[in-house]
C-alpha cells in the first residue's frame, strides 16, 4: 500500500477569503497547502477594478505567514458596467488572471453580477482578443427554475453561447456539480475547463437534507443528486486535464451558517488536500492526483508549474469540530471526521 504520495506543490484555482479579520484568519491554512489560488472577488463592496485587486491583493499578502511562499491570483467582479480597458490593462500589468462572471443575484455577495450576459459581450471579445480568462458561476438565478436544475439550464441558455460566440475565450467552467456540466466540458475544445470541489465529489444531496437539515454541507451550486457525483468523481479522477482542483473554501462563521437563513459555502481551506486524496483513493487513482492537483490548472492557466514538492503521509488525522476564527468559530468541512491522509509540514 502507499505510504506516501510525494507531489508538485497544489494550486486552488477558485477560493473565497474574504478581508480584514476573517481574511486574515484563513489565509494562513490555504498557504500551507498551497502555493497559488485564484482568489474570488465577491467582497462587500465587489472588486471590480485593477487598483481596487492590487489593494486587496496587498492585504492578503501582508497575511501570509512567515517562511510560506505563497502568490494570490486576482480576480475582477465583472458587471453590466464592467471597464474592458480597466481589466485588459490590469491583467497587462499583472494584476488580474482573470475575470469572473457572477449572473445577478446566484450566491453570496452577487448582487453588482451580470444582470444579462449580452452585456458584457463587448468585454467578452476583449478578453477573447487579450486572452484573459472568463471564471463563471454557471447557475441562472430566475425564481421559476428548480434549484436543482440551475446549472443545466445555465448551460443551455448560456454557456453553449458563450463558446459559441467566444471560440478562442478561455473559460473555466467553476465548481461544477452535474453530469451534464462534466459533458459538457468534455464536448468542448481545449479552451473550456472546469473545477471541481472536494465537497462535489464527496456528497450528495441527501447530506443536506437527511436526518435534519445540515447547514454545513450546504454550498452554491448546491449539491445534486448521487448520479451526479458519481460523474464529478470519474471526471476528476479520470487525468484529463480538462479537470483542476478549486476548493470553493468559502468561510461563513458557525453564527451565520446554524441560524433560520444560513449562508452558503464550506470552509474547506483546512484540510483542502486530505479531503480530495480520500476521493482519489477510493477511486483507485492515487496516480492522477498529482495532475488534478498541480499540473493541469498551470496548463490552462499558461503559468509555470510549482518547482516544490510536499509529501502527504498516511495518518489518521481527526479533524476538529470547530476552529477559532475572527473571535468567533467556525465549522471546517469533514468536522469531526477522521482522514487518512496528512500534509507533512
Ligand atoms: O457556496 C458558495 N459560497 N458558493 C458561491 O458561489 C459563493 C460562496 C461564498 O462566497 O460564500
Ligand atoms: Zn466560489
Amino acid at each position: 500500500m502507499t505510504e506516501t504520495l510525494t507531489i508538485r506543490r497544489p494550486d486552488d484555482w477558485h477560493l473565497h477569503f474574504r478581508d480584514g479579520e476573517v481574511m486574515r484568519g484563513v489565509v494562513p491554512y490555504t498557504a500551507r497547502q498551497f502555493a497559488r489560488a485564484i482568489v474570488m472577488p465577491n467582497l462587500t463592496p465587489p472588486v471590480t477594478t485593477a487598483a481596487m485587486a492590487a489593494e486587496y491583493r496587498e492585504r492578503i499578502l501582508a497575511a501570509v505567514p512567515e517562511g510560506l511562499r505563497f502568490t494570490p491570483l486576482m480576480t475582477c467582479y465583472l458587471t453590466d458596467t464592467t471597464d474592458a480597458e480597466d481589466l485588459v490593462r490590469g491583467a497587462a500589468e499583472g494584476v488580474f488572471t482573470a475575470a469572473k462572471l457572477y449572473p445577478a443575484n446566484a450566491t453570496t455577495n452577487s448582487a453588482h453580477g451580470v444582470s444579462d450576459v449580452a452585456k458584457i459581450y463587448p468585454v467578452l471579445e476583449r478578453m477573447e482578443t487579450e486572452g484573459v480568462i472568463l471564471c463563471v458561476h454557471g447557475e441562472v438565478t430566475d425564481s421559476e427554475i428548480d434549484v436543482f436544475d440551475r446549472e443545466a439550464e445555465f448551460i443551455e441558455r448560456h454557456m453553449r453561447a458563450i463558446v459559441r460566440d467566444f471560440p478562442r475565450l478561455r473559460v473555466v467552467f467553476e465548481h461544477i456539480t452535474t453530469a451534464d456540466a462534466a459533458e459538457f466540458v468534455l464536448g468542448q475544445g481545449v479552451n473550456v475547463a472546469a473545477t471541481i470541489t472536494p465537497q462535489h465529489l464527496h456528497i450528495n444531496r441527501n447530506a443536506m437534507l437527511v436526518g435534519g437539515i445540515q447547514p454545513h454541507n450546504y454550498c452554491l451550486p448546491v449539491a445534486k443528486r448521487e448520479t451526479h457525483r458519481l460523474a464529478l468523481r470519474k471526471a476528476a479522477t479520470s487525468g484529463n486535464p480538462k479537470f483542476f482542483l478549486g476548493t470553493d473554501s468559502a468561510p461563513h462563521l458557525r453564527s451565520a451558517k446554524e441560524t433560520s437563513c444560513g449562508c452558503a459555502g464550506i470552509f474547506n481551506a483546512p484540510y483542502a488536500l486530505e479531503s480530495y486524496l480520500k476521493v482519489f483513493e477510493e477511486e483507485g487513482a492515487l496516480d492522477t492526483f498529482e495532475g488534478f492537483a498541480s499540473l493541469h490548472g498551470p496548463a490552462f492557466y499558461g503559468l509555470p508549474v510549482n518547482e516544490e514538492e510536499i509529501t502527504l503521509e498516511r495518518a489518521e488525522v481527526t479533524v476538529p469540530a470547530s476552529l477559532p476564527l475572527a473571535g468567533e468559530e467556525i465549522v471546517p468541512w469533514h468536522a469531526g471526521e477522521v482522514l487518512g491522509w496528512r500534509m507533512r509540514g
